[in-house]
């Protein structure tokens, strides 16, 4: 079991079946589901983690444990897969009280019948818990991403107990780069809410942090800045690099072959990075997460009954969905005898947020011809043109 310190212990438990999170997000390196205990005059667990894991985080509390009994369990997000077991560990320990806020109390009465009344303790913003030596700080973060996640700073080892925030997919054994997995984990899972992680940002700015526990991913405790400013860029929705995202909806081929001509262009002109993406093979979660890494993007469409073919209308309402703004876009559509999902794609990108779409949209019938090229030239010209932006 990982010591962040003598008192603070991981208790968390990987889960390397998890491959689909939130029955949705493809997870090939699965999941860690972080529990924390801090061990002092008073014991306190720091959430539970989700029912697929109970018995083996039952087993590393005990063993941590080692015959006491936990005063408090802090309670900072209800989603299934950190609460699962508060049902459990209240029955495991009836004398053990449960802090949370206001809004969490409310949502454990709709996952649980349970009766807390004499062992709830009701928190808000600034409150402190006095375990001994360690003083918890509760640091309310309303729609991180869901209303009643709350964050706990540990004053005296200037822990934060950061939620889901600085999370990523992929077990803690799993050997890959941080940025990667977190970014899709922050843009697909919490990317709508940027206004409410800019607040919590500025309330932590306030503190001095020396390692963050998040309840997904790695314990962080070096050169936190990095996590930080990440974390600042993606919830001000401005682009984290230069460079051009190809997002292609292909029926037969044709536009597949258009958006491949796309990147070649691009590569031609000199496009710092030209990432291309199949959205009708690969991983959605991570064309959303490139769609917000990159300045420019390029969506390449056919038409399917009179409309944009279903993975690019899907990819296009999550953008939405998750606030997608201040990019760059150009438009390619396909279409054999009505092409139509152009005009389509330009209304909804016309109700984000300071997006600059360019000027031509263009048209292909059915196959790539040299007219097309040359617009292509066009294009890619006009999108690589930072004045433009
Ligand atoms: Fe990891 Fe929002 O649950």
């Amino acid at each position: 079991m990982n010591k962040i310190s003598e008192s603070i212990i991981y208790v968390g438990v990987d889960d390397k079946e998890m491959n689909l999170f939130e029955n949705q997000y493809n997870t090939p390196n699965g999941i860690s589901y972080n529990s924390y205990v801090i061990l002092d005059e008073k014991v306190a667990i720091m959430d539970t983690v989700d029912k697929r894991k109970t018995s083996d985080w039952m087993k590393n509390i005990e063993k941590i444990l080692d015959g006491k009994e936990p005063d408090y369990l802090v309670v900072s997000h209800m989603e299934s897969d950190h609460s699962d077991n508060i049902a459990n560990l209240v029955a495991k320990y009836p004398n053990m009280k449960v802090v949370g806020n206001l809004q969490t109390f409310k949502m454990i009465a709709q996952f649980f019948d349970l009766d807390l009344k004499e062992k709830s303790i009701i928190v808000k913003e600034g409150d402190v818990l006095d375990l001994g030596i360690h003083k918890l700080h509760f640091i309310m973060a309303p729609m991180v991403h869901w209303p009643e996640v709350m964050l706990s700073y540990e004053e005296s080892e200037k822990v934060l107990f950061s939620a889901d925030g600085f999370g990523k997919f992929g077990t803690l054994d799993t050997q890959e780069d941080w940025t990667c997995e977190a970014r899709r984990y922050y843009f697909n899972i919490v990317g709508k809410y940027g206004t409410n992680v800019q607040c919590v940002l500025k309330k932590l700015s306030n503190l001095e942090v020396k390692t963050i526990c998040p309840l997904h991913g790695p314990i962080l405790s070096e050169n936190l800045e990095y996590y930080i400013n990440k974390y600042d860029i993606w919830s001000r929705y401005i682009p984290e690099d230069d460079g051009v995202l190809i997002a292609y909806a292909s029926i037969h081929g044709n536009t597949e072959n258009v958006a491949k001509k796309m990147a070649e262009i691009l590569n031609q002109k000199g496009a710092k990075k030209v990432v291309i993406t199949d959205l009708a093979k690969d991983d959605m979660a991570e064309a959303i997460e490139d769609a917000f890494r990159y300045d420019k993007m390029i969506v390449a469409s056919s038409t399917y009954n009179m409309e944009i073919f279903p993975c690019m209308e899907q990819f296009l309402n999550h953008l939405k969905g998750k606030n997608y703004q201040n990019r760059k876009v150009g438009i390619i559509e396909n279409g054999s005898w009505a092409p139509n999902s152009g005009k389509l794609m330009k209304e909804i990108f016309e109700k984000m947020k300071n997006i600059t779409i360019c000027k031509d949209l263009i048209t292909i019938k059915s196959t790539m011809k040299e007219n097309n090229i040359i617009q292509m030239e066009k294009l890619a010209d006009e999108i690589l043109d930072k004045e433009c932006l």
